[in-house]
């Protein structure tokens, strides 16, 4: 059976899980002492997180047939651990500002914000042990293989920060590792809790890695395209910091002359000051890179969709899908 979810329904249907989901992670971390332990652990999760992966979570859950108050837990696990990667990504970026306010590490410091980190990855740990499900063995196993993943994909953005030839092809690499197998692993943990088969959980997997390329690449199109203020982080940070983003790399093959010599220059001096963010912006406005990068997030969410049609439960998949689509025309 084929059903119309209308963007309208998907969005509706995201405002109320969202609630949910900020008011089941208002009751972790309610814990006195030590405060420089679970305060800043309440801080991040008091942010303007956007609560993605949870979402995915609850809905794949839904779209194999089962319900999302069966996988609560999981989907807080997982945002959980997604808040820990911020809390020491911001470290690793040197980053000041996320979701508008200091970072963890600028509003104590770094040695609490590696701690504070550490002790949420147990936590969530304890909480996929304690959601309704007989397959525990398979959702902790899930969220390891996902954040050893992460720590791959984090070790390769460092290096392709000092590697002079770095391709699309290493960069995309790095994307699926640091970002998009937390996406699958949130859509597969949901299959798990949702009591999926493996041929569901293989779909669901498929879906959630082409969501999250087509998420990240679309992360550091807004890092500095997004209007003042709406990333809640500092506009320009990965140009400022020579991130090689997808931007950079593939307009450095789009220019030549004065435009290439600009990029070329925050390749290989690792960056560039901030008040020249806006030449390198214009640089970006000018070469074609801005069509190209929106017309392969659509594509690749295209390729996202066509994963899930055989899922079996038609209204959990036209949200899925209907989400997908949200995502690719996010502006923050
Ligand atoms: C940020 O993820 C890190 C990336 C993988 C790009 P989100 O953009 O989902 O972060 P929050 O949770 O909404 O702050
Ligand atoms: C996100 O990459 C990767 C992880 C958090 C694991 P970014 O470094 O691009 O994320 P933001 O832009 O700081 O959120
Ligand atoms: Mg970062
Ligand atoms: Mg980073
Ligand atoms: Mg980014």
């Amino acid at each position: 059976m084929n059903m119309h979810i209308t963007q309208d329904l998907v969005e509706q249907k995201y405002r109320l899980y969202h609630a949910r989901i900020n008011s089941a992670l208002t009751r972790c971390f309610d814990i006195e002492k030590p405060d420089t332990l679970y305060a800043p652990a309440r801080y991040i999760l008091d942010g303007k997180g956007k609560r993605i992966r949870p979402f995915l979570t609850l809905l794949a859950s839904e779209a194999v047939c089962g319900s999302s108050e069966n996988a609560i837990n999981v989907a807080l696990a997982v945002e959980i651990l997604h808040n820990f990667t911020l809390i020491h990504d911001d470290i690793m970026d040197q980053a000041d500002l996320r979701h508008g306010r200091p970072t963890v590490h600028k509003q104590w410091n770094v040695n609490t914000a590696i701690l504070t980190g550490d002790m949420m990855i147990a936590y969530a740990y304890d909480l996929a042990l304690k959601a309704e499900s007989s397959r525990h063995r398979e959702l902790i196993h899930i969220l390891n293989h996902a954040n050893i993943t992460i720590c791959e994909g984090q070790a390769l953005d460092m290096e392709l920060e000092n590697k002079q030839d770095a391709t699309i092809s290493d960069y995309l690499d790095m994307i699926a590792k640091k970002t998009g197998r937390l996406i699958s692993a949130a859509l597969e943990a949901g299959g798990v809790a949702g009591n999926g088969t493996d041929e569901q959980l293989r779909n669901l997997v498929i879906f959630g890695e082409n969501i999250g390329k087509a998420f990240q690449i679309q992360d550091d199109y807004l890092d500095i395209m997004a209007a003042d203020g709406k990333s809640g982080k500092i506009a320009g940070g990965d140009t400022i910091n020579g991130k090689k983003t997808c931007l950079l790399l593939r307009s450095l093959e789009l220019t030549s002359g004065k435009d290439h010599d600009l990029l070329q220059s925050v390749f290989t001096n690792k960056g560039i000051s901030p008040d020249k963010v806006s030449e390198v912006k214009s640089v970006y406005e000018r070469c074609g890179v801005l069509e190209e990068t929106a017309e392969l997030i659509n594509r690749t969410t295209e390729e996202a969709l066509c994963a899930i049609d055989s899922l079996p439960y038609a209204e959990g998949r036209e949200y899925l899908k209907g989400f997908a689509n949200m995502l690719m025309k996010r502006d923050f």
